[in-house]
């Protein structure tokens, strides 16, 4: 029998933006945050460097920003969640001003603003060029940490969600700093993040790696798009795990790309091969096209060095450390990229405040689908998601009261390490930028040998997810390209449930 505590407000799972914020909306009730790691270190929102995207300027509206984001969703966006977002956002991003965000501002106090692929305007809310992520997180931790209502446990995860004879979530088995215990609880807040550390190349932190989502999808939750995964097309080449970012903001300062060092007289700018916006395509346009360069035996280089030049250190201070330290001098030579997972379109079905598909479970931000970002997200848009959606499930968990009691119930199974890395290697090799029934059939089975041996652990059912969705979508669209099925055509949206009484997805 596990230690069991009853808490009488929501468990958030993870300290992310979208987590934090949900704490901050739930009060004044009690909120129980479980950071797997110590708050700022370990999560995605920190990391994120262009900024929030928001129509903030005169010239811009919430009208304009849905557009362009249903545009990048490739078919399959929620308009209604498009429409709520970008209304919020504006609002969002002040909100986290008046926190202390400290958002780059122009001379009158309006915010400065920057251009990113597939944006009409210029609408980015940046903070010092690059920092947006750390310093957005910087002021939501200090209100965290000064708000009475929010207890924070660092050095904690979920293991598994509790549930009551109506498949209610009614808490989870936690283990913190190594013990496990039982929280009961009126609601879970699933807040939990990406994939990225499912796959070899990624730019998210290593323990984000689809936890919440497989825990969610084996207490019967509907899960919504699972195959949809977004590559960064510029994450730096430089053989380091997590990959360091360039940030699309390089492309929208005039930053080209090259498929050689400067030079080298067979190398030339490729972009315009591919797409006629070039280096502003759509985010999986240009991954594809450094992905085929590569494939094809040559390089890509992003060549900043007429662009940004002798600017770099002040405008882009995070890209500039992380070349610098790879000797790499951004200002005079290109940079050496690749594309890598940088985020999940897909997620936890959610509606507009959070909710799931079974009571007492929400979920927000990356590990949500409210259906925002369709195929593909438009850049700059998850931290504003983060936002706006964290608030919401905040809100809607504060009136949640207790359910029945648990059903007995033993921890998930951990997935070790060198299955994790044979997971990896094969995530990235089958369900990568380019993707075929070859490959996704051959990663299936080798998910299913390790849920043989391993049995269903959250990190490979999640992986079992977007695998066996990837299968399942013969078509192409927004981030998921099958070179067996090139031809955009099916419209409609992915949801799977599993069998609650199912182990895995076998
Ligand atoms: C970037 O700065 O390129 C990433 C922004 C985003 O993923 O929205």
């Amino acid at each position: 029998m596990l230690d069991r505590i009853t808490f009488d407000g929501p468990v958030i799972l993870g300290a992310g933006l979208a987590g934090l914020t949900a704490a901050l909306a739930a009060a004044p009730r009690k909120a129980l945050v479980l950071s797997p790691t110590p708050l700022a270190t370990g999560c995605s929102s920190a990391w994120a460097q262009g900024g929030m995207a928001a129509a903030l300027s005169d010239e811009d509206a919430p009208a304009l920003h849905a557009a362009d984001t249903i545009a990048a969703g490739a078919g399959l966006c929620d308009p209604a969640a498009v429409a709520l977002l970008t209304a919020e956002g504006p609002a969002a991003v002040r909100a986290l001003a008046a926190l202390g965000a400290p958002f780059d501002r122009q001379a009158d106090g309006g915010f400065v603003l920057s251009l990113e692929a597939a944006h009409a305007k210029a609408r980015v809310a940046r903070v010092g060029g690059d920092g947006a992520g750390a310093a957005i997180m910087a002021a939501v931790i200090a209100a965290v940490r000064a708000a009475p209502s929010i207890e924070v446990r660092e050095n904690a995860r979920a293991r598994r969600l509790l549930q009551d004879a109506t498949g209610r979530v009614v808490g989870l088995i936690a283990e913190i700093d190594g013990a496990l215990v039982e929280i009961v609880a009126p609601a879970v807040i699933l807040a939990t993040g990406g994939v990225g550390g499912l796959y070899a190349v990624t730019t998210t932190p290593a323990q984000v790696r689809g936890e919440g989502l497989g825990l969610a999808a084996l207490a019967g939750a509907e899960i919504a798009d699972p195959e949809f995964v977004q590559f960064h097309p510029t994450a730096i080449d430089i053989g380091r795990d997590p990959a360091p970012l360039a940030t699309e903001a390089l492309r929208g300062e005039g930053a080209i790309l090259r498929n050689a060092p400067l030079g080298d007289k067979n190398g030339r700018a490729f972009m315009a091969d591919y797409h006629p916006a070039k280096e502003l395509a759509p985010r999986d346009v240009v991954a594809r096209a450094i992905h085929a360069e590569r494939a094809a035996g040559r390089g890509a280089f992003l060549d900043a060095t007429a662009a940004v030049g002798e600017h770099f250190p002040h405008e882009f201070p995070a890209v500039f450390a992380a070349c610098m330290r790879a000797g790499i001098d951004p200002r005079v030579q290109p940079i050496p990229v690749t594309p890598a997972v940088h985020y999940h379109m897909g997620g936890v079905a959610t509606d507009l405040d959070g909710r799931t598909s079974l009571p007492g479970l929400l979920a927000a931000g990356e590990c949500a689908s409210t259906g925002v970002h369709g195929a593909n997200r438009l850049a700059s848009n998850s931290l504003l998601e983060a936002a706006v959606f964290g608030a919401r499930a905040g809100r809607a968990a504060r009136d949640l009261v207790m359910g029945g009691a648990p059903l007995a119930a033993a921890p998930t199974p951990d997935l070790p390490d060198s299955a994790l890395q044979t997971l990896r290697q094969a995530m990235s090799r089958d369900a990568g930028v380019i993707r075929d029934a070859d490959g996704l059939s051959r990663l299936v089975a080798v998910l299913d040998a390790l849920e043989t041996v391993h049995g269903p652990a959250p990190t490979l059912v999640a992986a079992q997810l977007i695998a066996r969705a990837a299968l399942a979508r013969q078509e192409s669209r927004g981030g998921h390209f099958r070179a067996d099925f090139p031809a955009t055509a099916l419209p409609e949206r992915t949801f799977v449930t599993l069998d609650a009484s199912d182990a895995g997805l076998r």
